[in-house]
């Protein structure tokens, strides 16, 4: 038998044990994997499994289309930070809701269920506290077919932990709630989150807002390994121009929302920062909207 594999087999044991040993008892005579494994201790299995005496072809894909298909993977043997997604929808005038403080469907259902599968494959959903009060989500996975293994967890950007113990948020129990306050905030407000159910980081304040690098430490600290940041523009924009997202998800309708709209990227932003950005796949139609993926070219 032949065996197909997306990654080279590791021959290392982590969370499981080691792919190759897997692969020599099970008896395949050949193995074709897509993309060599950059990680030290895990590379080096086509070797070992040429060694076994099974027939190896690959990697047969360059490791930019690997990194393509499954960014976080090679994100995670980079850096310690998270893998940082931003997910907006937007009409057709770039704008993320009608009026300020009144949430807005501005893609259909089909987005939208493809908006709850980008979800499942994160550890992590997040959003700015403005989105927390306007549209007071829920943030869990509950539409398309994809159940996660782990409910991502949901977090708020809240500098003054002011966000009411009232909100969805609190109510479901499904995902760890982790707010992100500024150092100095009100105790008593950190204990009523507490009580509340939250996970509570207090980290220093830098221009814009909560410093997102130490938001991304922090995270890190607590097992989070990637992040969707699904608005609002503020949030967004402030991932975009500090360079800390790897991926845009930008679901664009094809209606305009008008003048007194919320834009989806205030900015501002470094000079140049948008020439970086390219379409990592071809945009995809779902219902009246547009999915294209952007990426950020090192
Ligand atoms: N169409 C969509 O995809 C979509 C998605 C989400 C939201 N929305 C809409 O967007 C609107 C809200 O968006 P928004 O842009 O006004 O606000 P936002 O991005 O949701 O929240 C911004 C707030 O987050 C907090 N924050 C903390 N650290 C920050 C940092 N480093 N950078 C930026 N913000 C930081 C600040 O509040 P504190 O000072 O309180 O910390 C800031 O005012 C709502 O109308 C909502 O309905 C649309």
């Amino acid at each position: 038998a032949t065996a197909y594999v997306s990654l080279e087999p590791c021959r290392h044991r982590g969370k499981t044990p080691a792919c190759t040993d897997a692969l020599v008892r099970a008896g395949v005579e050949r193995v074709v994997y897509a993309v060599a494994d950059p990680g030290g201790s895990a590379g080096g299995g086509g070797a070992a499994l040429d060694a076994a005496g099974i027939r190896v072809d690959g990697p047969v894909w360059p490791v930019a289309v690997g990194r393509r298909e499954n960014p976080m993977f090679f994100h995670k043997h980079e850096t310690e930070r998270p893998f940082v997604a931003v997910k907006l929808a937007v009409s057709l005038d770039g704008l993320i809701a009608a009026v300020p403080g009144q949430q807005t469907a501005v893609t259909g259902p089909e987005a939208l269920r493809a908006a709850h599968e980008l979800r499942a494959g994160f550890d992590a959903v997040m959003v700015g506290s403005v989105t927390a009060r306007v549209d007071n989500p829920r943030l869990t996975v509950r539409a398309g077919s994809v159940i996660p293994r782990v409910p991502p967890a949901r977090m708020v950007l809240d500098s003054e932990a002011s966000l009411a113990e009232t909100s969805a948020l609190f109510r479901e129990r499904e995902g760890r709630v982790i707010m992100f306050v500024r150092e100095n905030a009100q105790q008593a407000e950190l204990e009523r989150l507490e009580r509340a159910g939250t996970e509570v980081h207090p980290v220093p304040v830098a221009q814009g807002g909560l410093d997102l690098g130490a938001v991304l430490d922090a995270s890190s600290e607590t097992g989070i390994r990637s992040i969707l940041c699904e608005g609002g523009g503020r949030l967004a924009s402030s991932f975009l121009a500090e360079g800390m997202a790897c991926r845009l998800y930008l679901f664009q309708s094809p209606y305009v929302l008008g003048s007194a709209g919320v834009s989806a990227f205030p900015g501002p932003f470094p000079e140049g920062m948008w020439g970086q950005w390219v379409p990592a796949f071809d945009p995809e139609r779902l219902g009246d909207d547009v999915i294209t993926v952007y990426e950020r070219e090192a």
